[in-house]
C-alpha cells in the first residue's frame, strides 16, 4: 500500500537486534543462538547470574566494549529523519540495549529491555553508569554496599521496562512499523497484533519472515539499512 504521512500521523516503531546488524552487532539468534558454547538464554537469566555471575558479566562486558566500535547505520539515520518529520507523534520502542538509536539522534526512545550503558546493585538497587565502575573486576561491586552489581538488562523471566508508557502510546496510532526482530520474544512480539487490532496499518522489515508475519499488512524482506531509508523518503514525500 502507498503510504503518505503528514506531521500529525501517529507512528510507533518497534526495533530488534536486526536493525543493528548492519552496524556490526550480532543478532541474538545468530550462531544458532550460541555464545562461547552457551545458549544465549543461559547467560541472560537471573538464575544464571546467581549461579555464574563471572560468566554473565563476561558476556555483557564483551558486548559493552564492542559498543565503542560501532556506529548507527542508515536504518537508524532514517528513523531520525522520521522523528524529525513527526516530532512527538513519533515513538520508538526498542528491544535493543546498544543505545544506537540515541547515538543516531532519536529522542523519543523507550528501551524496554534496558541498556548496556548502565548497571545496578543486586542488593541495594543503587544505579551506576558502566563507565564509572571497575570493569577489571570479574564481578563489579557496589561502591555503597559492596553487593554484586548486575547489568541493567531485562533478562528472561523479568518484566520489561516502561510497560505503562508503552500501553499509553499503543492506544493511539495510525502506523506500526516493526524492524529487525524475529517476533518470538514476548511481550514485545505481542505489540504487532495489538497494533493491528487497534486498526493501525502495520509494516514490517526483516531479513527473514518473522514469527508474527500474519499481522503485517506490508512486509519487506531484506536489509533494513537498504530498505528503510527509501521507504521513509516516500512516506514523508521527499521522493
Ligand atoms: N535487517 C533486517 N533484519 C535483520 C537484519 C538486517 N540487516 N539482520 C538480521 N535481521 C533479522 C533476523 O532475520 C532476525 O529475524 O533480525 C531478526 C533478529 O532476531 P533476534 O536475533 O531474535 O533478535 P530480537 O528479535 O531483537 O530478540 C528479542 O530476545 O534475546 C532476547 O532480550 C533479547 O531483545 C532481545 C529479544
Amino acid at each position: 500500500m502507498k503510504i503518505k504521512l503528514n506531521p500529525k500521523s501517529q507512528i510507533v516503531v518497534l526495533t530488534g537486534a536486526g536493525v543493528s546488524a548492519e552496524s556490526g552487532l550480532k543478532t541474538f539468534r545468530d550462531n544458532n543462538g550460541l555464545w562461547e558454547n552457551h545458549r544465549v538464554e543461559d547467560v541472560a537469566t537471573p538464575e544464571a547470574f546467581r549461579q555464574f555471575p563471572e560468566l554473565v558479566w563476561k558476556f555483557y562486558k564483551d558486548r559493552y566494549f564492542q559498543l565503542a566500535q560501532v556506529k548507527p547505520n542508515p536504518a537508524h539515520v532514517a528513523l531520525v529523519e522520521l522523528e524529525n518529520f513527526l516530532g512527538d507523534n513519533f515513538n520508538l520502542i526498542t528491544q535493543n540495549v546498544d543505545g544506537l538509536h540515541f547515538k543516531a539522534g532519536n529522542k523519543n526512545v523507550i528501551e524496554m529491555h534496558g541498556s548496556l550503558y548502565e548497571c545496578f546493585c543486586s542488593d541495594c538497587n543503587n544505579r551506576f553508569l558502566m563507565k564509572d565502575i571497575d570493569l577489571d573486576l570479574e564481578i563489579p561491586v557496589c561502591s555503597k554496599c559492596r553487593g554484586y552489581l548486575r547489568p541493567d538488562i531485562v533478562w528472561f523471566g523479568e518484566i520489561p521496562y516502561h510497560l505503562n508508557r508503552i500501553q499509553q502510546i499503543m492506544s493511539k496510532l495510525d502506523l506500526f512499523l516493526v524492524i529487525g526482530t524475529s517476533g518470538i520474544v514476548y511481550p514485545a512480539a505481542q505489540l504487532l497484533p495489538i497494533a493491528k487490532s487497534c486498526g493501525a496499518h502495520t509494516v514490517g522489515i526483516n531479513l527473514e519472515e518473522p514469527a508474527n508475519l500474519l499481522y503485517l499488512d506490508d512486509f519487506y524482506k531484506g536489509l533494513s539499512g537498504e530498505i528503510l531509508p527509501d521507504l521513509v523518503k516516500q512516506w514523508i514525500g521527499k521522493v
